[in-house]
């Protein structure tokens, strides 16, 4: 255990450190194969002209060649040693060159007393033999990965894109073609393929060899979101844009920690790593071992709630980091599915309000997801309770409100995808130790095409009282239906009112919606601060009241074309009262949904509606 902690924590500060280090991109190991036909001994004539091709190749790997190709030649018969570098696509000379000075230490490691070897990495091609391979057109060994999400419509697109680019890679003297097209309605945005031959064949020679593999990847044809087959002649890759292939887990390279069967047991992300912001992708796996250390064995004593899919922990990693551990009960409506999409969603994510992922857990049964510790919870905490809701002045709550504003502008616009929350709520706003909110709970979230505008669902997962009308009722989820759900969060706020609660105003039972509508049409919303006290607190700004209710009752309208974007609302936020709308009365349908008694003072749990049919 102890060193599977040890393990963990060198994993850990490399990937720290590799994401400091930013641009430095070691260059990942896809697969090696050494030719068992002929052996060389040590210190003999062979074993010398291999370094000396070797290093003939990194020299001159590192002076630009348009094809990214280079062959050397050392010795003469019978300890000739032919080599062939070649760089894949557009990488640049600095990763050529870093990609055959890797390549070399570790091929002669692996194949440390075969004369013929090949290894291939995500950016180049190394391989030599003591026969002649210079100028030859073959087809083994070849080497395929492929991802694990499988997409039949994808794959389809994938093998026509394939076609098209080796139909036409006859015509490029650097025998390279590369397209990206577009992926249609997927959710993983472009696709993008590649084809490219060694130089020195002729063009029929390269699309015969292009067309061998494509048969490989028919044979195994597993309808998969990326895939990559490497020949020793020619290669073909494939992947949409929206994910990176995951490295192969290589063991000097990610040793990961062994779990009790000893046996390597590492999420594979749907076989796809998706690149953080910074590019660099990260296995942030941690072994159970580590974790049950972490909380005590999961003890109640470091509960530090029950989310929908399962109990909350606090825990302090074996670097004294404290964590918050959320572990996905066994029997949780979020299946492997959720918590893949969590993680591959969150890892892809970096903002400073949204909660960060640390790491995750994906061992005999559980499924563990790392969070950042976030040392004054959530959001609903402070709302609801009497004295805690005083810590939070007007200050406060607008700063609570731009950073939420921040995040889901992020969500929706800024980050490489369109991410559909679906269930914001004050719950899933969670609060550091300067009271900065930061979004959580990507389990239930969505991927939008760049240009999707809105989906349908047959499994509405949200919580009542923050769903749009037409996601409770119809299941369309869009970028308005978080918005709706916004100004839920908007109106709870500025009142410190539970959403799903009717108020009593004026002899009536209303609906925190309906109560939000008549107050705007009393008082501009000003008597939703039915507390005093807030109102003396110096930061209070009427102003900022009326243009925070503005805001909500627009995103509350019952057509979602009518509600702002969330770009719409900063500018709104930002700008001075000038600018005041009219919103029309909104909507809450709910009520009519469950037939709530319009007289009694009703809680309706935070229970998620499923399951339709
Ligand atoms: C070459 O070496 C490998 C590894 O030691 C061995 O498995 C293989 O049989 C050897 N081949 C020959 C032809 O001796
Ligand atoms: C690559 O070339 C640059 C100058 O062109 C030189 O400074 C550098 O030392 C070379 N690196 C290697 C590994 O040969
Ligand atoms: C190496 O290539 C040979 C011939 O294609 C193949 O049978 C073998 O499985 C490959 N080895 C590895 C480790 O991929
Ligand atoms: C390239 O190949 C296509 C068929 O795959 C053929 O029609 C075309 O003439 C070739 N072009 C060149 C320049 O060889
Ligand atoms: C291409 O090269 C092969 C030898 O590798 C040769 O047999 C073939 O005739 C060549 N084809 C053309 C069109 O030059
Ligand atoms: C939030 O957390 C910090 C540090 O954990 C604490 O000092 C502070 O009192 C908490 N509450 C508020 C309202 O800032």
């Amino acid at each position: 255990m102890g060193l599977s902690k040890s393990i963990c924590m060198v994993i850990f500060s490399l990937f720290f450190f590799s994401f400091l280090a930013g641009n430095a991109k070691n260059p990942i190991l896809v697969n090696e194969n050494c030719s068992n036909a002929r052996n060389f001994t040590k210190d003999s004539k062979y074993e010398f002209n291999l370094n000396d091709m070797l290093t003939k190749l990194s020299v001159s790997s590192n002076s630009s060649s348009a094809s990214g190709f280079y062959t050397e030649t050392s010795g003469v018969d019978p300890n000739i040693v032919e080599g062939m570098l070649l760089c894949l696509g557009d990488v640049s000379v600095e990763d050529c060159r870093d990609c055959v000075i890797t390549a070399s230490k570790a091929i002669t490691k692996t194949c440390s007393v075969q004369k013929t070897a090949i290894t291939w990495y995500d950016n180049c091609m190394l391989r030599y033999s003591d026969v002649k391979i210079i100028g030859k057109m073959e087809t083994v060994p070849s080497y395929m990965s492929v991802g694990t999400i499988t997409d039949h419509d994808l794959y389809v697109k994938s093998i026509n894109l394939m076609k098209k680019l080796i139909d036409k890679v006859n015509q490029s003297a650097q025998l390279y073609a590369d397209e990206e097209v577009d992926g249609g309605d997927t959710k993983l945005g472009k696709i993008h393929g590649m084809v490219q031959c060694i130089i020195g064949i002729n063009a029929t020679d390269c699309v015969t060899c292009l067309n061998t593999l494509m048969e490989k990847v028919y044979k195994e044809n597993k309808d998969k979101v990326w895939w990559q087959m490497y020949g020793p002649s020619c290669m073909l890759r494939y992947k949409a844009s929206g994910v990176t292939p995951a490295p192969t887990p290589v063991p000097h390279m990610f040793a990961f920690p062994k779990n009790k069967k000893g046996k390597n047991k590492v999420l594979d992300l749907d076989g796809v790593m998706i690149n953080a912001e910074s590019d660099e992708s990260q296995h942030m796996h941690i072994s159970l071992d580590t974790i049950v250390d972490a909380t005590n064995g999961f003890s109640d004593d470091n509960k530090l709630g029950e989310g929908g899919f399962g109990p909350v922990y606090k825990g302090k990693l074996p670097n004294g980091e404290d964590v918050a551990i959320k572990r996905l009960s066994k029997k949780s409506s979020q299946g492997l599915t959720e918590f893949k999409n969590e993680v591959s969603l969150i890892i892809k994510l970096q903002h400073r309000n949204l909660v960060r992922l640390l790491g995750y857990c994906f061992e005999e049964d559980e499924k563990i997801l790392i969070y950042e510790y976030m040392s004054n919870k959530s959001l609903d905490v402070f709302l609801y309770d009497p004295l805690k809701s005083k810590e939070l002045d007007w200050k406060k709550r607008m700063n609570i409100i731009y950073g939420m504003t921040r995040g889901l502008q992020y969500l929706h616009k800024d980050s490489r995808l369109k991410i559909i929350h679906r269930d914001l709520k004050p719950g899933n706003i969670l609060l550091d130790c300067e009271m900065n909110p930061k979004i959580s709970d990507f389990g239930t979230a969505r991927i939008f095409g760049r240009q999707q505008k809105e989906e349908n669902t047959d499994k509405i997962v949200g919580t009542i009282g923050y769903m749009s009308p037409e996601y409770a009722l119809g299941g369309k989820i869009s970028e308005k239906s978080d918005i709706y759900s916004f100004g839920v969060l908007l109106l709870e706020i500025i009142s410190g009112k539970k959403a799903n609660r009717l108020v009593s105003h004026n002899n009536q039972y209303l609906s925190l919606i309906d109560y939000a509508w008549e107050s705007w049409c009393e008082t501009k919303g000003l008597n939703m601060i039915s507390d005093e006290e807030a109102m003396l607190d110096s930061s209070f700004s009427p102003a900022e009241v009326v243009k925070c209710v503005d805001i909500a009752l627009l995103c509350l309208q019952y057509q979602p074309k009518e509600r702002p974007t969330i770009s719409q609302i900063a500018d709104m936020l930002r700008s001075n009262n000038d600018g005041l709308s009219h919103p029309k009365q909104p909507s809450f349908v709910l009520q009519n949904l469950l037939n709530l008694d319009q007289h009694s003072e009703y809680e309706i749990s935070q229970t998620t509606l499923e399951a339709r049919t």
